[in-house]
């Protein structure tokens, strides 16, 4: 293909993105673009008469897009607590709807000042951990995950946000290589039940891995391996922070009741549903 200028590609990706019945089609395009030319897209407002070569790559992109990969796969990022991470199809995409668990723990430990030690369990994408640290510069944490892939990224993003070696990263399963206890555990475990994996938007089902999905048949799995632990691995003062399903509140507390914890409250997410149940010894 030859040079094209850079509003008809937009124009043409929009159409295409619009056509696949993708919200903020224009946006999308802008976005993509701006990845492409490693551009501000905030610099794409308006006519762009600019002409650019082999657009044909850019369409590529485009395409994955209408095949449904993340937006954020394509570029490689994803924003998170104003913060920027690294994501591929080897980790959760962090989600608006864990920010309450960042919100709940720095609630907690209010202070600049405030120190204290966190444990990840499922890190993926080193977010959660990353989060309350990058807020609190006396803190410290370990991030756990089974995934080797998704700890390379873990620690990609931990070299850019908390560069001070206050994180460190495990590959094992849940806490069962963990001997200390620490002041906030916090989790976000796979909690679909398998059987409804493949009706979630085919830009989750398709392209993030099963391992950060799949909670089981009844989607509680996770919850009960973890739950045996968390008494063990969280201070007699410490604080548990774990990320719930729609629908799971009153399964997951027994869960959690049963392993000896008290569930103090839980916390919903912006959208107003229960998200986070706050637990301790
Ligand atoms: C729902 S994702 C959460 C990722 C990240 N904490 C977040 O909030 O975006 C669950 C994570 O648990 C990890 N995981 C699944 N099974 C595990 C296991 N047995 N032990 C440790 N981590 C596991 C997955 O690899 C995945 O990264």
């Amino acid at each position: 293909m030859k040079s094209r200028q850079i509003g008809s590609c937009l124009d043409e990706a929009t159409r295409l993105l619009s056509d696949a019945g993708i919200v903020g089609a224009r946006k999308e395009a802008r976005l993509l673009m701006g990845h492409w030319l490693n551009r501000d897209p905030a610099q794409l407002f308006g006519p762009q008469d600019e002409e650019v070569g082999a657009p044909e790559s850019f369409f590529d992109l485009v395409n994955r897009r209408v095949s449904r990969e993340p937006l954020s796969h394509l570029v490689g990022r994803r924003e998170f607590w104003s913060l920027e991470f690294e994501v591929s199809d080897n980790v959760l995409d962090p989600r608006p709807d864990s920010e309450v668990l960042i919100e709940t723990g720095l609630s907690h430990w209010p202070n600049q000042l405030d120190s204290f030690s966190v444990l990840d369990l499922g890190t993926g994408s080193g977010c959660l951990l990353l989060s309350l640290l990058k807020n609190r510069p006396y803190a410290i944490g370990v991030g756990v995950d089974v995934s080797g892939a998704a700890l390379e990224i873990a620690r990609r993003n931990a070299a850019r946000i908390v560069p001070d070696g206050r994180a460190q990263f495990l590959k094992a399963d849940w806490g069962s290589s963990i001997s200390q206890p620490f002041d906030l555990v916090v989790v976000n475990p796979p909690y679909i039940p398998s059987d409804r994996i493949s009706e979630l938007d085919a830009e989750v089902a398709n392209f993030e891995p099963l391992l950060a999905l799949d909670g089981g048949f009844d989607g509680l799995d996770a919850y009960r391996r973890i739950a045996q632990d968390l008494a063990r691995l969280t201070t007699s003062t410490g604080m548990i922070l774990l990320e719930i399903g729609s629908g799971q509140s009153e399964q997951v507390t027994s869960i959690l009741e049963k392993s000896g914890l008290v569930v103090e409250c839980i916390k919903n997410d912006l959208a107003g549903r229960n998200r986070c149940l706050v637990a301790h010894n």
